[in-house]
């Protein structure tokens, strides 16, 4: 184990912060119902699955703005706020400004705890997307900057870009049934201390129905979704971020963190 990093499976250490946060971030993508996605966001916060991650593009700010009715409820110290800026706002320190105040006053705060790039530009280098970014440090609209769907080479790139402040953490797409982050991102993370933020860990419900997972789930008397989750938060410098609307969902995510998987099971689960 790395010296510094928080190993429980509840809480992670966020990059080389030593501020730990909720191993199980709440997503606020695709939201059908907002009541209910209200209702399961505040439960989420107070069982102490406090981060919750949203961003500019979802529901076209209808997503930061029901964000900003849960902080205005539970209190701004309660949840720990990750939003994230579509790469054609990163052309220009003002453009980043002027989005990330829109952003910020959706969600009815002045700062928010980490910002990400949501996917790198496909036009603009990455140290000029990270120059630009960094004003949100510099302005005091976000403590922490990192990115999203950077690849190994593009995370390197941003953190030798960074200037005034680190990259903390990578939202990347990664599942027991989509691992390929393993081999070309992880160890680069693991190099820089980075941590690593699982998203769509469940593959939208797919993880139900993958037979070997059920097979294994089954085995363990545990439901798929906690193996699927316990999977990821396995390794200190992985930490995930989970959608549901429903607060029987909720309560199943939130028992992944009464067990840890054995070494047997994880290189069976490895396998799959
Ligand atoms: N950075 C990026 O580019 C990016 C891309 C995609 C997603 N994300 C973030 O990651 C979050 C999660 O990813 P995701 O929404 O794509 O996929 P996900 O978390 O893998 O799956 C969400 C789906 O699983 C269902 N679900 C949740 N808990 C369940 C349970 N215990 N049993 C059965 N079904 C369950 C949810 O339905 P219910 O709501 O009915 O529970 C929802 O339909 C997003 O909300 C977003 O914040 C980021």
């Amino acid at each position: 184990m790395i010296m510094g990093f928080t190993s429980t499976l509840r809480r992670k250490t966020l990059g080389k912060t030593g501020e730990a946060i909720s191993a199980i971030a709440l997503g606020t993508w695709g939201i059908r119902d907002e009541d209910r996605a209200f209702a399961t966001l505040v439960k989420g916060i107070e069982l102490g699955l406090d981060a919750i991650d949203t961003a500019e593009m979802y529901g076209s700010g209808k997503a930061e703005e029901l964000v900003g009715r849960v902080v205005k409820h539970v209190g701004r110290e309660s949840v720990f706020l990750i939003t994230k800026m579509l790469p054609e706002h990163l052309r220009s320190r003002y453009e980043v400004l002027k989005y990330g105040r829109a952003s910020l006053k959706r969600l009815g705060v002045s700062e928010v705890d980490l910002y990400l790039i949501h996917w790198p530009h496909a036009l603009l280098s990455v140290s000029e997307q990270v120059k630009n970014f960094e004003v949100l440090m510099d302005e005091g609209l976000t403590r922490y900057i990192g990115v999203s769907n950077f690849s190994g080479m593009e995370l390197r790139e941003a953190i030798n870009s960074a200037k005034k402040s680190d990259i903390v953490l990578n939202q990347v797409r990664y599942s027991v049934l989509n691992k390929g982050v393993e081999e070309s991102l992880l160890p680069v993370a693991r190099e820089y201390q980075v941590t690593v933020q699982a998203y769509t860990p469940l593959e939208r419900g797919g993880v139900l129905k993958h037979p070997k997972l059920v097979a294994i789930s089954s085995k363990l008397g545990k439901p798929v979704v906690q193996v699927a989750l316990n999977y990821l938060l396995h390794d200190p410098y992985v930490c995930a971020v989970v959608k549901t609307e429903d607060l029987g969902h909720l309560m199943e995510i939130a028992g992944t963190f009464e067990w840890a998987l054995s070494p047997n099971d994880m290189d069976a689960l490895k396998r799959i």
